[in-house]
């Protein structure tokens, strides 16, 4: 600073110094540019130190003092992913974290590196620092080319209660819409070419039933909802899924394509915690729900994935939490935080966590591209699921179909990979103005009278949150 004012007090009395600069050709302007940027560029930097320390006192790692233990995909509860859990309210805290994450401070050596380089720009905008697109912004378009696939199609892959071809709903016209991402040029999906692209990789998605949807989707669009296929089970022979007794259906299914060496799969993990059973012997055992480590599925096979889709979301109730069994443990033990042991609180924390670990793994294995996918939304209307909710709007877009925020509409997951390696599928905007997508009153599991506005048809929108994967690639 002192410098900045000697050297703008110009007077006959110049210094030597002062001289040397002019004899660079330097104009003042430019020189307290200059200076500026560098002061800009030390402080963030300082900042960025002193804040590091508290992200990492965050999570403690307890993994590395765990055993692999080969009998808990049982434990898993692949069950009663059709009905419709209720969400607790968290409208209130979710604003007050969007305006925390704005008035971040810049962090990470990018943001340095472009301040240092790059003075002529905008400080404002460097700052910002977007190495991502951000897809979740554009606009839905009418689209002849659409669908992917036919719903009466693809019947190895897709579950029949997601086919709503095959159900008594008449309206299809939700299916002739592509997502155009603002400024960005999205190609259409073309399995073919998807595959080359994949050639000897490995495409896996965990998380909930939403993301099982798009687990499904994935395979239609790029058989193009072929059955025939050259496509091989792999579940079993490769990953160990199977159908556990008394269960619904297995933990996860993997198919194998021998054209181009490609793997896509698909693991069961609702709230992408750890579920230990806390007594093995019992039968009717309470588990322990690990709130700060990845399911072991994960921690075994995140060094086969190329590409990994992590969802969660819609488990985070109390109803599934006492119906389950589930005892929320932290750090090794039962969690006796109060305010962590609300659930929107635990799922927050979850998701940071997981991104965290993630984050901490990706530099070993740096042909990974790991994804944590944003809130399928729910659209009951007039009641919860329970309650006579109804999503059976027939009219596509009638709450709109422009997203035109930068930010997205799940701060928990947005917040959790900002400044990490990890991205973010943002499908949250798109989504939730597609409320005449979902399976509504022609689902065929759902009870009388009972709407599904959690779940969307196939084809669908999933669809294109699996096109947004495609050209995040
Ligand atoms: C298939 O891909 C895997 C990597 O995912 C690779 O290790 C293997 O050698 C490939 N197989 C062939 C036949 O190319
Ligand atoms: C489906 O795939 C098989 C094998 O790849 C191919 O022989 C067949 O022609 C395809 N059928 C259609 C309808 O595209
Ligand atoms: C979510 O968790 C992160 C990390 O634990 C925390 O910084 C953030 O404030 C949490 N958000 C809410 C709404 O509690
Ligand atoms: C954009 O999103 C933020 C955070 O959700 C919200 O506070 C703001 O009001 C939104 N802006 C518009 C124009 O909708």
């Amino acid at each position: 600073m002192v410098l900045i004012r000697s050297y703008s007090n110009r007077s006959r009395t110049l210094n030597r110094g002062m001289k040397l600069w002019s004899l660079n050709g330097m104009k003042s302007k430019q020189i307290k540019l200059f200076i500026i940027v560098i002061f800009t560029a030390c402080i963030i930097w300082g900042w960025d130190k002193a804040s590091r320390p508290s992200v990492l006192v965050l999570h403690p790692d307890p993994l590395s003092l765990f055993r692999p233990d080969h009998t808990k995909y049982l434990h898993q509860h692949p069950s009663s992913e059709e009905d419709f859990p209720s969400e607790e309210n968290f409208a209130a805290p979710i604003v007050k974290v969007v305006e925390k994450v704005h008035a971040l401070p810049p962090t990470g050596s990018n943001s340095v590196a472009k301040h240092t380089s790059d003075a002529s720009t905008n400080e404002e905008e460097s700052t910002l620092d977007k190495k991502e697109c951000n897809y979740g912004k554009g606009r839905w378009v009418a689209n002849e080319r659409r669908p992917l696939y036919s719903g009466f199609d693809c019947k190895r892959w897709l579950s029949e209660g997601w086919s709503c071809r095959l159900t008594q709903r008449t309206d299809f016209s939700y299916e002739k819409f592509k997502w155009q991402p603002e400024g960005y040029d999205m190609p259409d999906f073309d399995g073919p070419t998807f595959l080359k692209r994949m050639q000897d990789k490995t495409i896996a998605y965990v998380g909930d039933s939403l993301g099982r949807q798009m687990f499904q989707s994935m395979m239609c669009m790029v058989t193009g909802g072929n059955d025939t296929t050259d496509v091989i089970d792999v579940g079993a022979s490769m990953y160990g899924f199977t159908q556990p007794a008394g269960a619904k259906r297995p933990n996860g299914w993997a198919y194998h394509f021998p054209s181009t060496n490609t793997t896509i799969l698909y693991y069961w993990s609702s709230t992408l915690c750890d579920l230990r059973p806390l007594d093995i012997s019992n039968p009717d055992t309470r588990y322990a729900m690990h709130l700060d480590r990845p399911p072991s599925f994960l921690r075994e096979n995140l060094h086969r994935f190329d590409v990994l889709v992590l969802n969660t979301g819609h488990h985070w109730n109390r109803g599934k939490m006492n119906s389950n069994k589930w005892d929320m443990y932290i750090n090794g033990v039962p969690n006796n935080d109060r305010k962590l042991a609300l659930i929107w609180k635990a799922k927050n924390f979850t998701i940071h966590s997981i991104v965290k670990w993630l984050d901490n793994e990706l530099p070993h294995y740096p042909n990974l591209k790991a994804f944590m996918r944003t809130l399928s939304p729910r659209h009951f209307f007039n009641g919860e699921w329970d309650s006579g909710g109804r999503c059976d709007n027939n009219n596509p877009m009638s709450r709109g179909y422009v997203v035109s925020n930068d930010s997205s509409e799940d701060p928990d997951a947005d917040g959790a990979v900002r400044d990490t390696r990890v991205r973010l599928l943002d499908i949250t905007g798109l989504s939730r103005l597609r409320d005449e997508g979902h399976i509504s009153k022609y689902s065929i599991n759902a009870a009388r009278g009972v709407q599904d506005c959690l779940h969307w048809c196939l084809p669908g929108i999933p669809d294109t949150w699996n096109e947004i994967l495609a050209a995040q690639l």
